[in-house]
């Protein structure tokens, strides 16, 4: 089969298309024919070998962790799935012709693999944080970068949840913000006033990495209803850093119920081939994602 792999750290002229060994799954396991896989910053974070230090991998390495396809391989022990299911979820080395995976829903009726495959992680991700931050329905949430993958999750659970969100994004992206329910308005300077305008702050999230703990304390009131996914800094002013991953069946199956009542749609800006994955790195790496970047396969 053709799998993405990289034989060392480095920018995205690393990847290359090979000819691999098929994977086979494990106990708990399943393997599918993959239709897309999910274009995730940590894809090429790993590329570049950041997280070496935390958490080696062995090269040559695959890249990629969400998918979607066609079942067509059970391990021991799994039940409620069969050859042949169309199904969603996360596994290993992903942008690949076949993958094995950890986790699985059957996908919800009427969603294409090409936005199945951009959910698992970012779903996982959002619940998460939200959870996390503690906020209820009637308060106010802030999210600082809020038309990503992980933001699109966010705004609409939230909004599912009767939660309030003010959302900050670019320019290009305001009226998207709108569309999923929030309270849009623009990053950059002034923004803080901007926000302040909009009204009282009960919880926040940064979902951009982009310098604003300090200003979501102040805007909170309380460095404990703070949370980054992206600021390695944030517990030195208060705030949490959430890294840990939590349940991958949970988020799921709510992924699921959530489509399926028409309350989650995260649209996929753009789609690349295997061969093009280098070009999905570079334009994730840029960090302006509306949405979700998927390899079709
Ligand atoms: N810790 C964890 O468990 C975890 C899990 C998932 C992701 N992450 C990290 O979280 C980050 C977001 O992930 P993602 O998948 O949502 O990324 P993404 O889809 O690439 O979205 C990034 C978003 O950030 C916004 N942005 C860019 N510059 C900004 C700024 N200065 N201020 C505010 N927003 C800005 C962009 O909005 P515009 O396009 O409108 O500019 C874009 O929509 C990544 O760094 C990722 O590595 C961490």
């Amino acid at each position: 089969m053709k799998r993405v792999s990289f034989a060392e750290f480095g920018g995205p002229d690393v990847l290359r298309l090979v000819d691999a060994e098929e994977p086979h799954p494990g106990p708990g396991q399943v393997r599918v024919a993959v239709r897309a896989a999910g274009v995730n910053p940590v894809d090429w974070r790993i590329r570049e070998g950041q997280f070496q230090e935390v958490d080696p991998i062995e090269l040559p390495a695959g890249v990629g962790q969400d998918a979607s396809g066609v079942v067509d391989e059970v391990g021991e022990g799994v039940e409620g799935v069969e050859v042949g299911d169309h199904v969603f979820g996360e596994g290993s080395n992903t942008y690949a012709e076949f993958a094995v995976l950890s986790a699985w829903a059957r996908m919800p009726e009427g969603l294409s693999f090409e936005e199945a495959a951009g959910y698992p992680s970012v779903m996982e991700t959002a619940l998460r944080v939200i959870g996390q931050v503690g906020v209820r329905s009637g308060q106010t949430l802030l999210v600082s970068g809020a038309s990503g993958g992980v933001g699109s999750a966010v705004l609409q659970i939230a909004r599912d949840r009767g939660v309030t969100v003010i959302g900050t994004a670019g320019a290009a992206n305001q009226d998207y913000l709108r569309g999923l329910g929030a309270v849009a308005t623009t990053y950059g300077e002034g923004w803080v006033e901007r926000v302040r305008r909009l009204g009282p702050v009960d919880a926040a999230l940064d979902l951009a990495g982009s310098g604003v703990i300090r200003e979501l304390v102040e805007l909170t009131g309380d460095p404990r209803k703070v949370v980054s996914i992206a600021d390695l800094g944030a517990p030195e002013l208060g705030a949490r850093f959430s890294g840990a991953a939590g349940s991958m069946p949970e988020a799921l199956a709510e992924a699921v119920a959530l489509i399926s009542r028409g309350r989650l749609h995260i649209p996929v800006e753009r789609s690349y081939t295997l061969a093009d994955a280098a070009a999905a790195h570079i334009d994730s790496r840029a960090g302006h994602t509306r949405g979700r970047r998927v390899v079709l396969v």
